[in-house]
């Protein structure tokens, strides 16, 4: 089956609780297709189970409002394409070496182990006949920011010392994600 991705509109915000927040209370109200979401910061940024996502500034928060023109997709294989565009786009612009941790981590390889730089949240409409008509995909990538000690997580500047530009990170990840979704076949 095949799909076909693009940026439709961005609602660009400085701060916001979470942009999966946002994308939820957006998609039933409005039937475009690829509506990207994106903040500086969010006051209560979630991963899967509702854990906690730190979310301080200096970090990619983005999420995008999906509709595929189909009624079922493979949510899990959703989450892998995600990835390997993270995975990808590190590589592409600072040749960070990454791998995906199912279901939902990308872990970046800090020269002596795997430590997650980033996470991935799909969270949908539920329908009464069990189909799809929005899924909100949410991704985090810890980019300038620092993330806490306890997390075992690396930021881009940690690993590469220098800045990185979220608008470089976030064109290119949209890039590789594009050509990720066009087709579920992942051989
Ligand atoms: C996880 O590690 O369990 C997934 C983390 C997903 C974080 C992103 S940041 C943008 C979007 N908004 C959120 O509140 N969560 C996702």
């Amino acid at each position: 089956m095949d799909f076909k991705f693009t940026v439709n509109r961005t609602i660009q915000l400085e701060e916001t609780s979470s942009t999966q927040d946002v994308a939820k209370e957006l998609a039933p109200l409005c039937k475009e297709d690829g509506i990207l979401i994106i903040t500086k910061k969010q006051t209560a940024g979630r991963g899967r189970f509702e854990r906690v996502w730190e979310s301080k500034e200096g970090g990619l928060y983005f999420s995008l409002i999906l509709r595929p023109n189909a009624k079922t997709m493979p949510l899990d294989l959703l989450s892998i394409k995600a990835g390997r565009a993270v995975a990808q786009t590190l590589k592409d612009l600072y040749n960070i070496k990454s791998k995906i941790k199912l279901p939902n981590d990308v872990l970046a390889f800090d020269g002596k182990e795997y430590k997650k730089i980033s996470g991935i949240l799909i969270e949908t409409s539920a329908q009464a006949d069990g189909g799809l008509d929005w899924i909100a995909l949410g991704i985090g990538i810890d980019t300038n920011n620092t993330p806490s000690k306890k997390l075992n997580a690396a930021s881009v500047k940690q690993l590469t010392k220098k800045q990185a530009d979220n608008q470089e990170l976030l064109q290119k990840f949209l890039q590789n994600f594009a050509k990720e979704y066009v087709s579920w076949n992942i051989a």
